[in-house]
């Protein structure tokens, strides 16, 4: 089954010279975005085979802006945060592509204009079942589908407009207790892995 993740950045910068010395401050908690593309695509030794995960940076300056990491094709890319936060910050200095136009930047790493709501289109049309994981909701257990993908945010609650535009969508919980994104992540996989 193919596993997607799409998690939004609130803050997090889409634009310009990234400060990698202080993800968590003038970045806009990039760091816990470069925590969930470590969670979601590496195992022990390597990286999974069918998995994805979508990075909204909807910071500023300038227009938002969404890194696709796809593990089919994905090469050269290393665990560790400050890796993956160097490969982040060289695609801001490019300019945003227009909402909904991916351009590859490297094997297997995409970068688009658009948001959530241009994710969910994009999903759609690929036949992914939607769902966003909320602590509240009925508990994960396994998924028949060919494709998945999951919708979580990043520190903060989803945003009034996004919660109207999941409002539709099937909501499944990991646990009662809400853990960071990177740790939700982890625990999706293990719920998955299972079946
Ligand atoms: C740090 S949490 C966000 C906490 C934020 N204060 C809130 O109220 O939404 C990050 C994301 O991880 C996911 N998450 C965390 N714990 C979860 C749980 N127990 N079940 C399902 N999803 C969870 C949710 O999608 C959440 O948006």
């Amino acid at each position: 089954m193919q596993r997607r993740f799409a998690i939004i950045g609130h803050r997090a910068q889409s634009n310009g010279k990234l400060n990698l010395n202080d993800l968590a401050g003038a970045s806009g908690r990039m760091d816990v975005l470069v925590r969930a593309v470590s969670s979601a695509l590496f195992i022990s030794h390597g990286m999974r085979k069918d998995c994805h995960i979508t990075l909204h940076l909807m910071g500023g300056p300038g227009v938002p802006r969404r890194i696709w990491f796809d593990s089919r094709n994905l090469i050269g890319l290393h665990v560790d945060d400050r890796a993956i936060a160097g490969r982040i910050s060289k695609i801001l200095q490019e300019p945003s592509p227009a909402r909904g136009q991916l351009v590859e930047f490297s094997p297997g790493l995409w970068h688009s204009g658009g948001d959530i709501e241009t994710t969910l289109e994009e999903w759609k049309k690929e036949d992914v079942q939607l769902l966003v994981l909320d602590a509240d909701a009925p508990p994960l257990s396994n998924v028949e589908a060919e494709k998945v993908g999951f919708i979580l945010s990043d520190d903060l609650p989803f945003s009034d407009e996004e919660s109207d535009l999941l409002a539709k969508l099937e909501k499944k919980s990991i646990g009662q207790t809400w853990l960071q994104g990177h740790s939700a992540i982890t625990v999706v996989h293990h719920i998955l892995d299972q079946s």
